[in-house]
């Protein structure tokens, strides 16, 4: 007898008996998932949760404030943010693999992660209450989709922000392992979150780092936030948000196309749009957006997002083709 009211009284008497006097922290991404996870891990121990944030420089336009502002004013949590987009850039300069970025970006994220931890120790010293806990936003879909479940092969190495970190001397509280991504929302709705973070779209934890095929750079990254925020602008302002799943957009950095703009020869990239429709993300169908809308977005783009000069659309299922390019 499922209800989003039964799994949170549930999960919040479960959570309480485990954490006891001890603290946990928690990675918020900015997504739904790890939103969530957080305001019911808050929703049973109060300030004995700490959330951290990692700031990347891989997330999209807005990103962060959204975590900093909305977030902590829906649930009163305390929050950490790390600035650590020097540390991701350094460490992806001159990777083009993308199980290799996937990789060096969860790696990343464990040594934020611990030292982020140590100074929560430290800020808490006063009360001796030790960290033993580590909250992530881990889905019934992640579970299978890394081979952890059912004994599925390995797609992708999947990394809920908080990097899986497998070596880490935690214990896991993973409260939504169980659930497909519209339970969690329905979670998040009872839990009071906003809108905003409740209906968003998923986003990646590897963030746009898994979105640019070839090296990630600060000039590409800021060039596809560019193209990013107006595909998201012109979605919602066409009402399509509650019809797709998510809109990847990709650019492809190493591609380039020849293109005429005014009266001059362009040599630009493309950018890829890639809506799908999905229940669960395990399978999905490539969205049939207006024409209307995908004119206006690749006007859009190849108008302000400078040297691009192409965008193509991605008509296929997945199976065989996965959502992220990477
Ligand atoms: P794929 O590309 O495998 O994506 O079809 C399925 C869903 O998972 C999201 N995705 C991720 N989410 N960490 C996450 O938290 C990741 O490393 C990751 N990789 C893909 C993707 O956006 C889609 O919704």
């Amino acid at each position: 007898n499922w209800t989003t009211g039964n799994v949170i009284d549930e999960q919040v008497e479960e959570i309480r008996a485990r954490v006891g006097t001890k603290r946990a922290i928690c990675g918020l991404s900015g997504g739904v998932d790890s939103a969530v996870a957080a305001a019911l891990v808050q929703r049973a121990i109060g300030s004995q949760l700490t959330c951290v944030y990692v700031d990347h420089g891989l997330m999209r336009k807005g990103e962060t404030e959204q975590v900093e502002k909305d977030f902590v004013a829906a649930t009163g949590v305390q929050l950490k943010v790390v600035d650590a987009a020097d540390r991701f850039l350094d460490a992806l300069a001159g990777v083009s693999d993308p199980e290799q970025k996937r990789k060096i970006i969860g790696r990343e994220f464990i040594r934020v992660f611990e030292q982020a931890q140590a100074e929560i120790v430290a800020e808490n010293a006063a009360d001796g209450a030790d960290v033993a806990f580590l909250v992530q936003g881990t889905l019934y879909p992640d579970v299978v989709e890394s081979g952890g479940g059912t004994g599925t092969a390995n797609i992708k190495s999947h990394h809920n922000v908080g990097g899986l970190p497998e070596d880490l001397e935690f214990e896991l509280i993973e409260p939504l392992r169980k659930l497909f991504k519209d339970e969690v929302r329905a979670v998040g709705q009872e839990l009071g979150l906003p809108e905003e973070i409740v209906q968003r779209q998923p986003f990646p934890g590897p963030g746009l780092g898994i979105r640019i095929v070839g090296e990630v750079t600060r000039e590409r990254l800021d060039l596809l936030r560019e193209a990013d925020a107006i595909a998201r602008e012109e979605l919602t302002a066409a009402g399509l948000d509650r019809q797709i799943w998510q809109c990847p957009v990709v650019l492809l950095a190493d591609v380039r196309s020849v293109g005429v703009q005014g009266d001059g020869r362009t040599y630009g990239h493309p950018i890829v749009l890639r809506p799908v429709s999905s229940e669960d993300a395990m399978t999905a169908d490539w969205s049939r957006l207006p024409y209307e809308t995908l004119e206006r977005i690749s006007t859009r783009i190849t108008n302000e997002v400078a040297d691009v000069n192409r965008v193509v659309l991605d008509v296929t299922s997945k199976p065989p083709g996965t959502i992220e390019w990477e």
